[in-house]
């Protein structure tokens, strides 16, 4: 355990300035810079697409999309930025509502929170979805305002929620206005959200498309030195350490957020190790610790069943000289679920759960031919087994059954211990 004179030592070395960051601050994923390089493009495009809102022209809805980390809400909420600005200065009646619908959560505070930004005030609870819209409808009959609409991470609207109501309202609403209108912008990262959608809130929602490319490495590379230029203190962060940054980003899909969180990560491992520099070691160690993190974060938030299934592939490597097939997996998941007294789920499901858990790269599933005695996989752990003890171990039901030895496994081999 640390004296309490080196625990005050640390403590007046955070307080008296970090050796490497200037502001950390920079680096965080709420963080809008003024200065958004290589969308130049997109922002232009949108501003252009909005412009006539100034003069409350209606304009057309737009669905924005972009994998994840393409600078979707930084460039949505920059336009926006600047357009209520000019609003402002003309004094003119349009009104700008901004709401992110997987942190809303659902239709109802979706809803409210639009009636909110318009100045109509609505209780948090209570009221139903019908009579909600209706005072928004009258809120913008009343004012005669124009209202913006971005609805960002749409898909977590639409996929809750199979005949998605409020956007098939939102799409219609102009039709029933007599003085004002309603412009949607719809931002997402899903590509397969519009194959979800009902084509008549597609066809009105997406009337323009903006689409956002993955960044490349160059291109990240110019992000993280603007961004770093601000962040650290000068001669604290080696060039090679920036350009393996996005390179690593490139590689996966171009995503900015990953880069400035590989980025933080190793400059924060730099300080906490008293260095001077951040170097590409700090950069390499950042990205371990971050697929450590991705990788427990899918394991914690596993169903208990998969949780079985992936715990009775760990169960019988660690008890079994060779890898076991799916019908020894069964057999120890069976156990396993005698154990926690639930119902064990049919052969055929757990088969399909090993197939999920394989997709997502945490187990290795191979098919094996037994000649005339057909197929079957031959199956092993492909996450860390460390990832997975830990993340595993934080299940108060699932945690006592490491210690469990499978008895299926000790009648086969003999190799119990
Ligand atoms: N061109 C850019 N210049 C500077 N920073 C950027 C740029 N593009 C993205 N970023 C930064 O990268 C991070 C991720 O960007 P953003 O949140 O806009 O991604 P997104 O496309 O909305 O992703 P998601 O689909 O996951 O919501 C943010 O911190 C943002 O500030
Ligand atoms: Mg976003």
């Amino acid at each position: 355990m640390p004296s309490s004179e080196a625990l005050e030592g640390i403590f007046e070395k955070f307080l008296s300035g970090s050796r490497i960051f200037s502001n950390r601050e920079v680096l965080r994923h709420d963080y809008i810079p003024k200065d958004l390089p290589h969308r130049q493009y997109e922002i232009t495009r949108l501003g252009k697409m909005l412009a006539p809102a100034l003069t409350l022209s209606k304009i057309s809805n737009i669905f924005i999309y972009g994998k994840t980390g393409t600078g979707k809400t930084a460039v949505v909420k920059h336009v926006l930025d600047s357009l209520g600005r000019k609003a402002n200065e003309l004094g003119t009646k349009l009104r700008l509502s901004y709401v992110n619908c997987r942190l809303s959560g659902t239709n109802y505070r979706v809803l409210a929170e639009i009636c909110r930004s318009m100045g109509v005030q609505v209780p948090f609870t209570g009221l139903a979805v019908g009579e909600l819209f209706n005072r928004f409808r009258d809120g913008i009959e009343k004012t005669g305002c124009c209202l913006l609409i971005v609805l960002d991470e749409i898909d977590t609207l639409g996929k809750r929620n199979a005949e998605n109501s409020l956007l098939y309202e939102l799409t219609r609403i102009n039709e029933s206005l007599h003085g004002g209108w309603v412009g949607l912008v719809g931002v997402s990262n899903d590509l397969h959200f519009k194959d979800f959608l009902d084509p008549r809130i597609l066809s009105c929602l997406g009337e323009e498309e903006v689409i956002f490319k993955p960044y490349l490495a160059d291109e990240l590379c110019n992000i993280l030195q603007t961004r770093s230029r601000i962040a650290f203190n000068q001669g604290c962060l080696k060039e090679s350490a920036v350009r393996l940054c996005a390179a690593l980003a490139a590689g996966e899909h171009g995503d900015a957020r990953r880069a400035l969180d590989l980025l933080r990560i190793a400059g924060e491992l730099a300080e906490r190790s008293d260095c001077e520099e951040v170097t590409e070691e700090h950069v390499r160690t950042a990205q371990r610790k971050v697929e450590h993190d991705q990788i427990t974060e899918i394991l914690t938030s596993l169903p208990l069943h998969s949780k079985l299934v992936l715990l009775s592939v760990f169960l019988f490597g660690s008890h079994s000289s060779k890898d076991g097939v799916t019908g020894d997996i069964y057999n120890v998941y069976q156990e396993l679920c005698r154990e926690v007294k639930v119902d064990p789920l049919t052969q055929r499901r757990v088969s399909g759960l090993i197939s999920e858990l394989d997709i997502m790269g945490i187990l290795n599933a191979r098919v094996v031919n037994f000649g005339r005695y057909g197929r079957t996989k031959k199956v092993r752990l492909g996450a860390g087994e460390r990832s997975v003890i830990e993340a595993l171990s934080e299940d108060g039901l699932v945690k006592p059954l490491f210690r469990y030895v499978p008895r299926f496994v000790r009648r086969t081999t003999g190799l119990a211990r």
